[in-house]
Order: structure tokens, then sequence, then C-alpha cells
């Protein structure tokens, strides 16, 4: 039986499967069984930031000799050393991590300790968003996954973009009731293809959650570890988060894990017995795995931020240029970019030519087009998958 007929016998799909048999992966590039060359303006979506498979990062964890399994309730290095390095690297006075699995995970850490802090259950997100599969993210995401599941967390209000001071006087509105738990979003919204909130909104937000004792969620799972041009999101809008979740980059796609960060008098509220307990959550490869990117990813952080700001520029520049059947509203920040056609059929028409040319570019929802390269691509690739996808508009 052939792979494609194999996998539809037996693998649990999400969606529809692009026609690619993924073999090798360096660098910016994927490789086919047919050993095909693909330039991935994808990484994963936010997973490879630093590239595929760099060889400093492959040496360490080659050189792993530790316990293969250490149960949650025994002390670990591998833990400290990961929530130091987590705690002083993330904005404002997060302190204390949670151990998860990944990024849901890490959501959901992040809505129950907000509950349980308040002692609130209402929750406040931007339409349309995703922040996980389990039902507790569902319920925070996009109101589309309430007609498959109709029983998701009640009390969770949606905020349509754009995220401009109308936007945030109604957060403001909803807050002055005191019975939120939590405002919930990523910094710059990947899942909207890059929606991009003003200044003024997060400011507003900020201060309207201090005021009525709502805490701040700084989803970073997409956003964390440079992909808008700063270590993470927050700092474009110097947002101090209650709770900060990340995944993806923070592994470079070495390794299952995600956290939430949370600050002291958050963390204190939650840890009371069997708050959160996840048998894999940190399982000691993985954490050999994330501290080894990221102590890659700090090494050469000034690099891979200073080129992912710059060729971020160059992305937009080219994009603006293009001729569309269907012109999109085109936002970067740093190498997250997004081009919002608002039409269904034609992004998903661009994205397949473009697979078929040997470039990997997605899309988050039928009407729009996503890239997310990783942050060490170089001018000279830039170039060339601009010209692929130029040349399938
Ligand atoms: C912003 C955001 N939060 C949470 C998640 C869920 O992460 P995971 O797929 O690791 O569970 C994602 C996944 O795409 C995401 O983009």
């Amino acid at each position: 039986m052939n792979i494609q007929d194999k996998d539809k016998k037996y693998l649990g799909r999400e969606g529809a499967v692009r026609s690619l048999v993924v073999r090798k992966a360096k660098g910016v590039y994927l490789y086919s069984d047919q050993n095909k060359k693909y330039i991935d303006f994808f990484a994963g979506w936010c997973v490879g930031n630093v590239g595929w498979n760099p060889g400093e990062i492959v040496k360490q964890i080659k050189k792993f000799d530790g316990p293969n399994y250490v149960s949650p309730g025994y002390y670990y290095r591998g833990w400290t050393d990961l929530a130091e390095i987590l705690a002083k690297i993330s904005p404002g006075k997060l302190i204390k991590s949670f151990r998860a699995t990944g990024g849901t995970e890490a959501v959901e850490i992040a809505l129950q300790a907000a509950m349980s802090h308040t002692k609130r259950s209402k929750f406040i997100s931007i339409e349309g968003s995703y922040h996980g599969h389990s039902i507790g993210a569902m319920s925070v995401g996009a109101s589309d996954f309430r007609t498959w599941y109709s029983n998701l967390l009640p009390g969770c209000h949606k905020i349509r973009t754009p995220l401009n001071k109308k936007a945030a006087r109604e957060v403001e509105k909803l807050l002055s009731k005191r019975d939120i738990a939590a405002f919930i979003s990523e910094p710059i919204v990947c899942n909207l293809a890059v929606e991009i909130a003003t200044k003024e909104f997060f400011k507003i937000v900020q201060a309207a959650c201090k005021k009525y004792g709502t805490l701040f969620i700084a989803d970073e799972v997409a956003t964390g570890f440079g992909r808008t041009g700063k270590l993470f999101a927050c700092e474009h809008y110097d947002i101090k988060p209650d709770i900060m979740t990340i995944a993806k980059g923070a592994t470079g796609g070495f390794g299952a894990l995600g956290a939430t960060l949370m600050t002291s008098e958050v963390a204190k509220s939650f840890e009371f017995d069997f708050s959160f307990y996840s048998t894999f959550g940190w399982h000691p490869l993985n954490v050999e795995a994330t501290i080894a990117n990221i102590r890659y990813f700090l090494k050469h952080k000034e690099k891979l931020l200073n080129n992912a700001n710059k060729l971020g520029k160059y992305f937009e520049k080219r994009l603006n240029a293009m001729k569309f059947k269907v012109n999109p509203e085109i936002r970067a920040k740093g190498l997250a970019i997004g081009l919002e056609f608002r039409k269904a059929g034609y992004p998903s028409k661009i994205i397949n030519k473009c697979l078929s040319k040997g470039l990997l570019v997605a899309n988050a929802g039928s009407t729009n087009i996503i890239m997310f390269p990783p942050l060490n691509l170089n001018l000279q690739t830039a170039r060339q998958g601009l010209d692929i996808f130029e040349s399938c508009l």
C-alpha cells in the first residue's frame, strides 16, 4: 500500500493533507521522499524559528545521557535550569513556569490558573483567534468551534477586529462588571493572518485589567522566540502579562514542550494540591532539546532579530508591489507575514500552486495566506521564494 492510502486508512487527520511526503529538513528547506527541495516559508507554523536542524543544537542533544523519564514529583536539574532561563528572559514579573507538553496544555493551565486566582470563570478573547484544541482553549478561540462542540465553556466574550481604541473600550466595559477571570490574546495575532493591534488597544486593555482585577494572559505560543522581530511580541506594546504561554519556537521542533509562566502572586494561588499534573510535561529529552534550542537562540539573538526585522520589510515591500487577482491587505511584523484577501478560494489556489513549484506557504482560514519563514533566512532565498510566489498569483 502506498503512503497516501495507508495514511487514509490508519491516521486520523484534522483537515486536508498537502501532497508532500517529508523526508528531511535542513536550514530553510524541506526535502520530499523524491528528494525535491522546498523553500519553507512556513516553518511548521512558527516552530522552526532558527531553521531546521542546526548542527550546534543536534550535537548538544546527542550528548544527552540523563534519565529517559522523571516523574513530576521529583527534583530534576533540567526542570529548574529551564524554568530559571525562562524567568530571566520573559517580560514583566513572570517568574514561575508550569510544565506542559505543548501549546494547548499551556493555554489550559493559563485558563485554570486565572480561574483559581480570581475565583471567576469568564474570559475575553479575540473573535476568530486560535489558542489550541482542548475544550478550554476552543472556548476562548473562534466562535465557529461552537458549531461543532455546543457545550464549550460559557461566559467567553469575543472582541472583533480591528483591535483599536473602540475595541479596547468594549473590553473595558465588559471588565467593569468585575466578573472576568482573564483577557487572553496573542500580542500580534498570528492566527488571524497577523492582525496587529494599535498601541492604544493594549494600553487601555492592560490598564482596565489591572483596575478591575482581571488577569492578562499573553499567548506567545506562536509569537514567542523572535517571530515578530522581538524575543516576545509583548515587547512591541510593553505588555507585562500576569500569565504567558509558550511552546513551538521554544523547542525549535526538537521536542514537544510548552510552559505557562506566571507572576509569583498568580502562581501562589495555583500551587495547591493536584492543581495541574502532566505525566509527560517537560519530559527530560524535550527539556534538554529546549534548553539547547533557547541557548542557541540567545547566542544568536541580535543577528536573528535584526534579520527578521530587515527581511520582514523586504517581504512587505515585495508583496505590496505584486499584482494579485484579488487585492489583499498585507501585514507584517518581523517575519510574521499575513495576506488577508477577505475572499475564499483564491488563497488556496495560490498555496497549492506554490507547493507544486517548491515553495511552502500556508493559511489560517480560507481567506488568507500566511508566511512564517525561519528567522535565519537569507535575502537570496527570500527573493527566490517570493519570485516563486509572484509566479503563482
Ligand atoms: C497562539 C497559539 N496558541 C496555542 C496553540 C496550540 O499549540 P499546540 O498545537 O502546541 O497545542 C497554537 C497552535 O497553533 C497557537 O498558534
